[in-house]
Order: C-alpha cells, then structure tokens, then sequence
C-alpha cells in the first residue's frame, strides 16, 4: 500500500528519502516518487513507474540534493499506474503526498477546474494540491482587497482550511517550496509517525522508514495536524487545539535480509517453528497456558464473555474461521466470525456478553481498524486485538491485546503470521475453555500438542522437495480447487489464495460436503482439485466425496494423513503428512499449501515477495 517518507533537516535529506522508500517497499506499491526543495529554493520532482530502485537511480543521476523533501511509493487506487498518477502532485510551490483516499476528489476536482486548475493526473489526490494552493491565493486576495500588507498564508493555516473540505481516509504531508523550513501534515484514518534528531524531522506511514538515527517517535492519533522543522515540532488535535503526544522509543528493526532463501516468503515459511516457539513463549508452562499478560479486566472481561464475534480480513479471516471450531468444539462458547469489511456496514446486532476479537498482522488494516472503531458504540464487553505489530493503531485503540511475536513479515503473502495467529487463538481458546468447565487434563493436553508443535512443523517443511515436484505436475494447469472438511475447510480457503495472490490462477475452496450442490460441474480432467485429508472423524465421509470426485473424472491431489488407508486410482496421488494431534492439524497442514503456491508462482516467474496489484498493510477501505 502507499508509503510516505518526507524530511526537514540541516543536512541533505534525499539519501534518508530514498532509504525510507526501501524499507517501505514491502508494503507493496507500483510507482515511486520523490519532490525536494533544491538550494536555489526550486522544486524538482521526480516520478518513475515500477521499483523504487529505478527512481533512486533517476534521482541519483539528477544529483538532487535539498534540506526538505517528500517521498512516496504508490499503490494505484484512483488512475492508472503511470508516471503522472504517480506523488508527489504539484500545484505551482506546493507538493502533497497521500496515503488513503479522497472521497468526493469528482466533486472538488470539478470545484477546481471551474476555479481554472489544470489537473495532470487521474488521482483523487491531486485536488489536496490544488486545495492548499488555492486557499493560499484566496488569502492573498483577501488581503489585497483589504489595501494591506500581503503576507503569504502560513502552509499550516492553509491545510488547516483544507481538511473540513476533504472527505474520506487519508495521511498527508504538504510542503510549500516557497518556505522550506517547514512541513505539514494530518492523520485522518492512515497512520503517520514522526521521528526526531536533534537536527531534523521526519514524518513517515511506518515507523521502519524512518532514518536510523531517529530513536523517539510520535505516532500522530486522529485529526492530528503537525508542523516539523527541522527542530522544532508543534501538534494540533482534530479541534484545532495545541495538543503534546508522549515520545515513545521506536522498535527496533529486525535485521532484515533474506539470508540464503530466494524470497522473504520463503523464509518466512521457514521461520514459521521458530516464530511458533516466540508465540508461545512466556504463555505456556510445563503444564499450564498462562496468559495472565492480558491483566484483570481482561481476565474478568472472558470470564463473562458468553460469546465471541472475531472480525478480520484476508488471511487473518481464514485464522479466525479456524478458530471458530476451535472456539465452539473446545471451549464450548459460540462464536461468529465476520470479514471486516462486511460487518462494518452491515448494522450487526450485538449478542449479549459477547467479547469482540478483532485479528490483524498489521494492525493497520483500514477495514479491521473501522469495525474496532464502530464496536466501541455497539455494547460489547471489551474489544481484544491479537496483532502481530504491537505498535499498531489496531493495538493501541483496542481495550485489550496479545501479540502474536511472529517477528516482521516482509512477504505480501502471509505465511508465519497466520501460523502464530491460530497458535495464539488456541491458546485463547484453552484458557476460555478452562474458565468455562474445560478440565485441567484437557488443557494439559493442549499444552502438550502445543509444545510439540515447532517440531512438528519442521518436520512437515522437510516436504518441501515433494510439495515442489507436485508443483511441476501443477504449474501448467490454469486454475485449481482446494478442498476440505471442517476446521480443514478454511485451511483450504487459505491454501486457494495463496495461490490467486502469488501465482495469479483462478482458485477456489470448497467444503467437500458442498460439492454436490454445485461446484461438481466444475469437475473433469482440466481440474485439478487439492484434498486435504487428515484423519479425523470426518475421514470416512471425505473419503466418499473423494470417491464422488473420482467417479466424475476428476484429477486429485490428496495431502493426507500417513494412517489414511487411500484408494487406489490411476487419477488420485497423494503426499503422505506424518500422523499429528488432531488440534494440531489445521497449523500443520497449512504448510505443504504455503510451499505449493510459492513453488507453482515460482515456476511461473511472479514476482513472489510484492505480487501484483497488492499490499502488505491495506491501510484503504
Ligand atoms: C495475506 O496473504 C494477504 N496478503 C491479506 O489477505 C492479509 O491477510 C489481509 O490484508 C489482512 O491483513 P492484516 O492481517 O494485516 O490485517
């Protein structure tokens, strides 16, 4: 998603603008931009399609240089990905980047041309230009009609007239090549953070784009407008009043290379048995599940928790899915699980005593984030945010949280982060249980699959090699189904987009249960359909559905327990998974799915780590 980076300071600032698109790369963007203030008071931009190294080299050939300067990687919202839809936009001295969306951009852009605006791009977010620009002329006549002195409209009163005329989420900042000492921004629905050195400002969407020098940050709350220069900050809340935010020490980044894997996904795949074990540690004992990090008011809060609404999108909706089973067969407490999306427009009714989850690797998911806002009205008990960015809006606006310490996910694809997040659920759903009449045996055997679960995962990353001869079978096909049965079914709902986010093949998941009501129609040779099959209690009538499949000309590929007696037929192969806790399965099988798109978009050449058209952080609606 769209990445800002923007500096004041008394040093050249282009090498920290460009190193700050770097490490925004990850969120994933299609165009990259930077605008800087020259030593002859000139504003130069550049913009280029495609990686932000292609723009570094346009810059570093420019030679430009400036002590106030903006960065930007796009993610095409509004106009198509080209150079000119790509930020920063300009209006004579005035530069914006902008993160979110501008909802009525058709009517202020009308406004504008009628105010004789010439626009450039098809963005919404050329009019914040034009608007800050405008205000500043209107000023000018104002005085000028008055016989007065004319005195240049501070840049921070300007965009202080400009916010009540935008409506929808955005994060901007705004500079005026006419005073380079200073820059301007609001936070209105898309995360900014400001970042200090005893010489400079930053402002950034991601505390990780910030200059490593810069060890304070602010992270600006909602309707916060901001003025940095380069030593000075002053904060202004949604009412226009002088407001202080506390410093707070920034994370520290983890070292972020891709050691000897190929892609970040991959190793983050891998790193899923040690990210599990960085889940769990300080939460399980040898025979307990201790989660008292929640504190009293959580705990109270579970204690009358009578239901449980999970509320989440993506991958994290598939964990939640899970844990639907989870919550329901285990610690006897219903729950619903809704995508987030949805639920905030949907006017849902409220159970009675029910305790809203809201799941999020980010944390800074616009659509999460909104239905967390809109069930602060809504009467529920309290709201629990299982994150893994424990930095996050989600985290610090929920009544309560858990992180889930995966460690950074850099891969657009989520894989570590969905794995720890159905360990941490478990664990949630242990400690309900035991508050709601679980016995101590029950829990203990929980503990005792959960401390077995990072080997077991690594035992099932060693089917790496026959997942990717699989893969070679597969990677011809144009499109796959993905089938399963109970708490597997969601599991082969993430199996299924994994493969449309990475290898771009159409991909669907069903129940086996529903084939027939249906999506058998879709079956014949051209359709390979990927079983999961564990052995559970509903092997036999997975069973008859394989058979179902078969009978229709089906080519199917099973991942399925090593204990499974499966039949034999010319169109039927199968990867043998080592036998496991039936808790465990859902984690564990979830692994030969992540390898399988990864091999089959690797065979394709995708772009793997930032696949097309998508983000990491979908921080718009
Ligand atoms: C995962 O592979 C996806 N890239 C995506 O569905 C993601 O899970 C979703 O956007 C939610 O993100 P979040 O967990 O950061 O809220």
């Amino acid at each position: 998603m769209c990445g800002i980076i923007a500096a004041v300071a008394q040093r050249d600032v282009v090498g920290w603008l460009l190193a700050g698109l770097a490490r925004l790369e990850y969120r994933g963007y299609d165009s990259a931009g930077l605008a800087i203030v020259d030593s002859q008071g000139k504003l130069q931009r550049i913009r280029r399609v495609g990686k932000v190294q292609t723009l570094t080299a346009a810059v570093q050939q420019a030679g430009l240089q400036g002590h106030c300067g903006m960065a930007h990687t796009r993610w095409a919202t509004h106009g198509p990905l080209t150079e000119v839809n790509a930020h920063p936009h300009l209006s004579q001295s005035i530069a914006v980047v902008h993160n979110g969306i501008i909802e009525n951009h058709q009517i202020l852009r009308g406004q504008l041309q009628q105010r004789g605006y010439r626009f450039t791009s098809a963005t919404d977010s050329e009019v914040i230009a034009h608007l800050v620009h405008w205000e500043q002329q209107q000023h000018l006549a104002q005085q000028a009609e008055g016989g007065g002195s004319t005195a240049p409209l501070k840049l921070r009163t300007a965009v202080q007239r400009v916010i009540p005329q935008l409506q929808g989420s955005y994060g901007i900042v705004v500079l005026d090549s006419q005073d380079p000492t200073c820059l301007v921004a609001v936070r209105c629905g898309s995360p900014l953070v400001i970042g200090c050195s005893e010489t400079a400002h930053c402002i950034a969407s991601d505390q990780f784009a910030l200059p490593a020098v810069m060890r304070q940050v602010i992270f600006l709350q909602e309707g916060d407008l901001a003025e940095i220069t380069d030593q000075q900050l002053t904060l202004w809340d949604h009412r226009g009043q002088p407001v202080v935010r506390p410093w707070v020490e920034a994370a520290v980044e983890e070292h972020l290379s891709k050691g000897a894997y190929q892609h970040y996904m991959q190793k983050e795949l891998y790193e899923q048995p040690s990210a599990i074990r960085r889940t769990l540690a300080g939460r399980l004992t040898a025979d307990r599940i201790d989660l008292s990090e929640l504190g009293e008011r959580a705990e109270h809060c579970l204690q009358q928790a009578q239901h449980v609404q999970i509320v989440a999108c993506g991958t994290a909706y598939h964990a939640g899915l899970v844990a639907r089973y989870w919550f329901e067969a285990v610690a006897k407490i219903p729950c619903d699980v809704e995508i987030a999306s949805e639920f905030r427009y949907r006017q849902p009714m409220v159970r009675q005593n029910s305790l809203l989850i809201v799941l999020s690797q980010s944390g800074e998911t616009a659509d999460t984030l909104a239905a967390l806002r809109l069930s602060q009205s809504m009467g529920y008990l309290g709201s629990l945010a299982l994150c893994n960015n424990a930095g996050s809006t989600l985290v610090r606006e929920s009544d309560f949280s858990l992180i889930t310490h995966a460690g950074r996910e850099i891969g657009v694809a989520s894989t570590k982060a969905f794995t720890t997040q159905l360990v941490l659920l478990l664990l949630l759903v242990a400690r309900l249980g035991r508050l709601r009449g679980m016995t101590l045996q029950q829990e203990q055997a929980v503990v005792v699959a959960l401390h077995t679960l990072p080997e077991r995962m690594e035992q099932l990353l060693q089917l790496d090699k026959a997942v990717e001869a699989l893969a070679t079978q597969l990677v011809p096909d144009r499109h796959m189904m993905f089938v399963g049965r109970g708490v597997h079914y969601p599991v082969a709902m993430e199996g299924a987009l994994k493969l449309k986010e990475l290898a771009y093949l159409p991909a669907e998941a069903y129940a086996a249960g529903e084939l027939k009501h249906g999506p058998l129609a879709l079956i014949d040779a051209q359709m390979p359909v990927i079983v999961l099959a564990p052995c559970d209690e509903l092997s036999e009538k997975l069973q008859s559905n394989i058979e179902e499949l078969c009978a229709r000309g089906g080519r199917l590929y099973l991942l399925a327990d090593e204990r499974l007696a499966i039949m034999e037929h010319p169109a039927l192969t199968w990867i043998a998974l080592p036998a496991m806790e039936p808790l465990m399965s859902p984690i564990l099988y979830t692994v030969p799915l992540q390898l399988l798109a990864y091999y089959i978009a690797l065979m394709k050449g995708a772009d793997i780590d930032q696949p097309r058209h998508l983000a990491k952080s979908v921080t718009v609606e």
